[in-house]
């Protein structure tokens, strides 16, 4: 059987730190309960004593999730205990997470104390904790900082007080994986009653190696993490969740296993991205945008033939539905014909060998090529199912003349015109369009585009309309940029009367 490491997740109290990044309530809730979802076994949910808003979201995760043990932050001082135990009172399994500065600058500076002091406290708080709740976890505060000989010391201790989670925070982020996880063996072989207990990992990521140092945590004995979705948390954020349990995930090899339902991870990331307001980075591991994007030639080619040749991990484990080919100039006639296969659209040898020309002369003109800019290299319109076509569009105007348009469309199968004025001739377009269809529609977004330079360039046009409460998206592409927005339009609106 796979050894278990448990993920405690501290995105709702370390996470939440974050300058910026405050939720309330009600939004902490739905976080924590994608959080149970996700299948997370501790969910530290808040700091008790620092906040009324802090003590009544601990109260109210505990009544709203019922499988994760739900977890509140204290210093090693009896009021935050006391407050905390309170705050727990409706949890199913509830855990108090006490501790204290262990480093000799935690110490010296932050306590004007001594090591055998706060030894003393660090047992006081264990006990006090250990009669108000179930389960207690001691962290020792700036423990990767702290000599490994006087931690053990500590962690004899508490153990002995009634702890059976001991958390060994690299609060700084300042400790290199290998020493993190002589740390840990350390403490393993040293403390007489660490089979009472299991040890945790706590690591932030200052130096970039925040996961680094949690693997090499588990490597040598560690079972539980403390983690937070996408990373976030104090300064440059803590281990993320999302790294930890995938890398567990790949290397089988390891032996261990987490409870994490993968499949939830992207939503998950997404959810606490937005409610947040903190967007993923793009190369994010995992979660970000591109981590599952394969943009040069010989990747997309090797990927394409197997898709393990630069994958190590099916995006759908993670909760994405594919991987995608990115088509940029660095793409290969294999990535454009799989991306029409995909648009179901059949090139004969001959039409991919020119379109690929096209294609790469718009690419080194164009950082990206999307699905409309391969339509029109290909010279098909999105048009085919439209219940309303343009058959045929005049236009006036010029400097001192009322802008003005006649239109004639195919509208459920009738043709109809109409003649208008406007501000201008795509104004005047519109109008013309909005008395043969006679519905009310605001426009909301309007963007043209060029796609290459020079004035015989093909125009793009995004548009987004308002019919009825809801947004319906058009785009329409031409050299004659008038009709570009009447097909923008007509293509939102055909969407908006389906
Ligand atoms: O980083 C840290 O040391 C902490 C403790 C309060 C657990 O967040
Ligand atoms: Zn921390």
């Amino acid at each position: 059987m796979k050894d278990k490491v448990y993920i405690f997740d501290t995105t709702l109290r370390d996470g939440e730190q974050v300058p910026g990044c405050q939720l309330n309530t009600v939004e902490k809730i739905e976080v924590a309960r994608a959080l149970e979802a996700l299948g997370v076994d501790v969910i530290e949910a808040g700091f008790p004593v620092s906040s009324p808003g802090d003590f009544n979201s601990v109260i109210e995760i505990s009544k709203a999730v019922s499988n994760p043990t739900i977890c509140a932050l204290t210093r090693a001082v009896e009021k935050d205990i006391e407050v905390a135990a309170e705050a727990l009172k409706f949890a199913k399994k509830g855990r108090i997470h006490t501790g204290i500065g262990t480093s000799e600058f935690h110490i010296k500076y932050k306590f004007n104390s001594t090591p055998e002091e706060i030894i003393e406290r660090a047992v006081k708080a264990v006990k006090f904790a250990r009669n108000l709740v179930g389960e207690v976890e001691f962290y020792a505060e700036d423990a990767g900082r702290t000599d490994n000989k006087y931690l053990a010391k500590v962690v004899e201790a508490v153990i002995a007080a009634g702890a059976s989670v001991i958390n060994i925070p690299d609060t700084t982020g300042y400790t290199l994986p290998h020493e993190y996880g002589a740390k840990i063996k350390y403490l393993m072989e040293h403390v007489s009653n660490i089979d009472k207990a299991i040890l945790s990992t706590h690591c932030h990521n200052d130096l970039g190696m925040a996961t680094a140092n949690t693997m090499s945590g588990i490597i040598n004995g560690a079972r539980q993490v403390e983690v937070t979705i996408n990373g976030i948390g104090e300064r440059a954020g803590n281990t993320s969740l999302e790294e930890i349990a995938m890398i567990l995930k790949c290397h089988k090899k390891l032996g261990l296993d987490t409870g994490i339902n993968t499949k939830k991870i992207v939503p998950t990331s997404r959810l606490v991205s937005t409610l947040m307001r903190m967007p993923v980075q793009a190369n994010k591991a995992i979660v970000g945008r591109n981590a599952f994007a394969h943009s040069s030639g010989i990747h997309q080619d090797g990927f394409l033939k197997k898709r393990e040749t630069y994958e190590i991990m099916n995006p759908k484990d993670v909760g994405i539905s594919e991987s995608s080919i990115v088509l940029t100039a660095r793409s290969g006639r294999a990535a454009l014909k799989h991306r029409f296969d995909q648009l179901d659209i059949k090139l004969s040898k001959t039409e991919l060998d020119e379109t690929y020309e096209k294609f790469l002369d718009l690419a080194d003109k164009k950082k990206e090529i999307n699905d409309d800019d391969l339509m029109l290299l290909v010279n098909r319109e999105r048009v085919a199912d439209r219940s309303i076509k343009l058959i045929s569009l005049q236009v006036l105007c010029g400097k001192n003349v009322q802008p003005a348009a006649t239109v004639t469309l195919n509208y459920n199968g009738e043709e109809y015109t109409e003649a208008a004025l406007g501000n201008g001739p795509i104004d005047a377009s519109l109008n013309a369009v909005r008395s043969i269809i006679k519905q009310k529609f605001r426009l909301e977004d309007f963007v043209i585009q060029a796609i290459t330079r020079g004035s015989n360039d093909i125009g793009k046009v995004h548009m987004s309309v308002e019919y009825k409460g809801s947004l319906f998206y058009g785009f329409g592409a031409h050299t004659d940029i008038v009709q570009a927005s009447v097909d923008a339009f007509l293509d939102a609106v055909s969407k908006a009367l389906k």
